[in-house]
């Protein structure tokens, strides 16, 4: 009959899980500058009010980069960045580049970016999705707190920009043949 306690007891907690605040326009526009100001002026300052600290980033992209076209070879599906500490580490030996939010849109915990790095000679574009946590009393500027973050991006143009050429394979040249 104990099995009974546990249906009774979710349902006692219902109101409370489903009445859990939701992401504001506010605390949007917040976390999505504090976001971009983490790739074009990292400070750990920021980092640490923006994110948790067991914070993760989930990003094939950024472990491409990582990886240096195979110069140090990393497993490309693994996570980007396991902790806060972790990224903190990463970010803070990295150059700033541009970082321009172009759209966003959001849901009670999650925002989704739309991004432009206007790098040279390619610039890039990316996607990343955020997801938050209510984290209160911690900072005015807003309660959430990003925990996990999900991007990709095109990773050829940042390798070129970081000085890297792209080399056809001969084999697969394509013979295009004009005929009169
Ligand atoms: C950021 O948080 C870490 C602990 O997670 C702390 O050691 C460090 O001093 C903090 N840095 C700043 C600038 O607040
Ligand atoms: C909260 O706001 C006050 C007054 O504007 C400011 O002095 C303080 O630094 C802010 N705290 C945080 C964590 O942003």
């Amino acid at each position: 009959m104990k099995i009974f306690t546990i249906p009774a007891l979710l349902a006692l907690c219902l109101p409370f899980a489903t009445a859990r605040p939701c992401l504001s326009q506010s605390d949007v526009n917040t976390l999505t500058t504090h976001f971009g100001d983490l790739v074009s002026a990292y400070s750990q300052k920021l980092a640490n009010q923006t994110l948790t600290v067991d914070f993760v980033d989930y990003s094939e992209s950024i472990i491409t980069l990582m990886d240096g076209a195979g110069t140090t070879p990393k497993a490309l599906l693994g996570m980007a960045f396991t902790s806060r500490a972790n990224f903190e580490a990463q970010s803070s030996a990295q150059p700033s580049v541009p970082f321009q939010v172009q759209n966003t849109w959001y849901n009670c915990d999650t925002i989704t970016i739309r991004w432009l790095s206007a790098q040279s000679p390619q610039p890039v574009v990316g996607i990343s999705v955020l997801h938050t946590v209510y984290r209160p009393g911690r900072g005015n500027s807003t309660n959430f707190k990003i925990n996990e973050v999900w991007a990709e991006f095109d990773s050829a143009a940042w390798l070129i920009d970081l000085g890297f050429t792209i080399t056809p394979p001969s084999s697969k040249k394509r013979e295009i043949v004009f005929e009169a």
